[in-house]
């Protein structure tokens, strides 16, 4: 695992942008793997900032939460179009449907999206206080796919800061399985602030455990972790 450290939010945010950006610029019909969190923000501002050229681009977000509409403000379409989407030109948008009818077979259909673009060239994760990726929860099986997760009550507290109250997050999500996530060609997992100390220190101790999702990234040939704002071991 290749370890860049930044210091300033700016500084990080600019970076992860410049590793986007070379990416399409290297191959304008990218498929991108998208993330949503507060983490992500300021490189979506800079992607903006520099007018970068997705238009030929494909992007697909790690997951959706279940049982709110897509335009609900704190739907991850709703980030999206607000982050994103809604200020530069991207070829074309895909987030799981959390409101399908059938969401055993949004996931199947979403697995085939991605399949049928050739797969994902870049993906960008952050990293959860549990080591989520995604909504992969601890315990979530490495061989996992695209499939629908009851969410961790840490995490719904988490998510709760963006919703009127605890009540209102949702208790399921749609999200990538580990295994879809590993299958990017390369993988940019993006940890910024104090808060995820502990977090990302027990990434870097190495060991690989499915109560920590994110360690199987130490199996992946071409990760780079991206840290700022944090005191990390090495
Ligand atoms: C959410 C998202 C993840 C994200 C994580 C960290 O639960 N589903 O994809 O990486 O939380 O978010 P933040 O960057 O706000 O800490």
């Amino acid at each position: 695992m290749k370890h860049i450290k930044a210091n300033r939010y700016e500084n990080f945010s600019q970076t992860a942008a410049e590793l986007m950006m070379n990416q399409v610029e290297k191959k304008p019909n990218s498929t991108l793997g998208l993330a949503t969190g507060s983490t992500p923000k300021g490189m979506y501002k800079e992607l903006i900032k520099h007018s970068a050229d997705l238009s030929q681009a494909v992007t697909f977000n790690l997951d959706e939460y279940v049982g709110i509409s897509s335009d609900h403000p704190q739907s991850y379409r709703s980030f999206m179009e607000e982050n994103l989407f809604q200020h530069i030109r991207v070829g074309q948008t895909y987030i799981p449907d959390g409101e399908a009818a059938d969401l055993a077979a949004e996931c199947e259909r979403y697995e085939q999206l991605i399949q049928q673009h050739g797969g994902i060239d870049l993906q960008v994760l952050g990293l959860g206080h549990n080591g989520h990726i995604g909504f992969n929860e601890p315990g979530t099986p490495f061989s996992s796919r695209t499939h629908v997760v009851d969410l961790a009550e840490t995490t719904r507290k988490a998510n709760a800061r963006f919703f009127n109250s605890l009540d209102e997050v949702p208790k399921k999500a749609i999200t990538m399985g580990i295994e879809t996530i590993m299958e990017a060609k390369h993988i940019i997992l993006l940890v910024y602030g104090e808060d995820k100390q502990e977090a990302v220190n027990r990434l870097l101790q190495g060991e690989v455990d499915e109560q920590f999702p994110a360690s199987i990234l130490h199996d992946h040939p071409n990760v780079t972790l991206l840290s700022g704002g944090v005191k990390v071991l090495n």
